[in-house]
């Protein structure tokens, strides 16, 4: 979740990436309102959709209803800060103009994360009770990992932890958001929903597919485009090199 602000002494010797644009050019390390503001409205409208989805699927007004929406808008959030990295890149810089929503709507998405923790561990006792959890252990594991992960981002991705960190280790830290993301998929895979997504597939008793379904393709489509994207720059730095 990168970011520059306007007082923040951004180093001269900011490295290149692997698709030789300046770090300059395309982290900042402060968010303007209105940048901070839109990302909170995507965040809710992404809440909101999620919300629409589940009473599209039968599924009550409630607290619980609400604890899955507001993981999967958080989920999506960070998905859709991450992929406009490699959208820009593919777009041919197309995307460029959106670089620095990739910080507010990604700390927007880490911080939204919290309530689904909070609610999901002490607010549904009689549905998640602590054996559920112990069953599914590894889930919950990958869970906490990808917590661990997008807070150290969110606490790096001030001006002070750049200075902190210094460039090279910086822009590697914040590759590791990719790993928060893979964290975040492994989770909802684990869960054990999937037999309930063979059972959707099976009989389409819903005219909608499952929300953790839908979160599960739109991650494995932000995922895919990094690749994508990974092979477009591999190709390139073979190109420079054989030129
Ligand atoms: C230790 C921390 C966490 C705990 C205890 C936890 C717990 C849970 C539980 C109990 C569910 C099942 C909800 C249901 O079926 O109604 C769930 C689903 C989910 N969680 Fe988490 N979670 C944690 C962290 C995360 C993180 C870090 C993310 C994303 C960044 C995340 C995203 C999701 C998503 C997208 C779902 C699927 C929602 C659905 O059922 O449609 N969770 N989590």
């Amino acid at each position: 979740m990168p970011s520059a602000e306007a007082g923040c002494s951004t180093p001269a010797s900011l490295p290149t990436d692997e698709y030789r644009f300046s770090a300059r050019d395309r982290h900042v390390f402060a968010n303007s309102a209105w940048q901070w503001c839109s990302a909170g409205v995507i965040y809710a409208a992404l809440f909101g959709a999620a919300f629409w989805y589940h009473l599209a699927r039968a599924n009550p007004v409630s607290w619980f209803t609400a604890n899955k929406c507001l993981a999967i808008a958080a989920v999506i959030s960070v998905g859709i800060a991450l992929a406009i990295g490699p959208g820009s890149r593919l777009t041919g810089q197309g995307l460029a103009g959106l670089l620095p929503w990739r910080r507010s709507l990604g700390i927007v998405g880490a911080v939204a994360v919290i309530p689904h923790v909070v609610l999901s561990l002490f607010a549904f006792p009689e549905k998640f009770p602590w054996d559920w959890y112990a069953a599914r252990w590894l889930s919950i594991t990958l869970a906490g990992l990808a917590i661990v992960v997008l807070a150290v981002l969110v606490v790096y991705s001030w001006p002070r932890g750049f200075r902190q960190l210094g460039p090279h280790l910086w822009l590697r830290l914040h590759k590791l958001s990719w790993l928060a993301l893979g964290l975040a998929l492994g989770h909802i895979l684990l869960l054990g929903k999937m037999p309930g997504w063979l059972k959707w597939w099976q009989t389409f008793d819903k005219p909608l597919p499952p929300g953790a379904l839908m979160t599960t393709a739109v991650l494995v489509c932000v995922l895919a485009l990094k690749v994508v994207d990974m092979v477009a720059g591999a190709a390139t730095t073979c190109r420079h090199h054989s030129s």
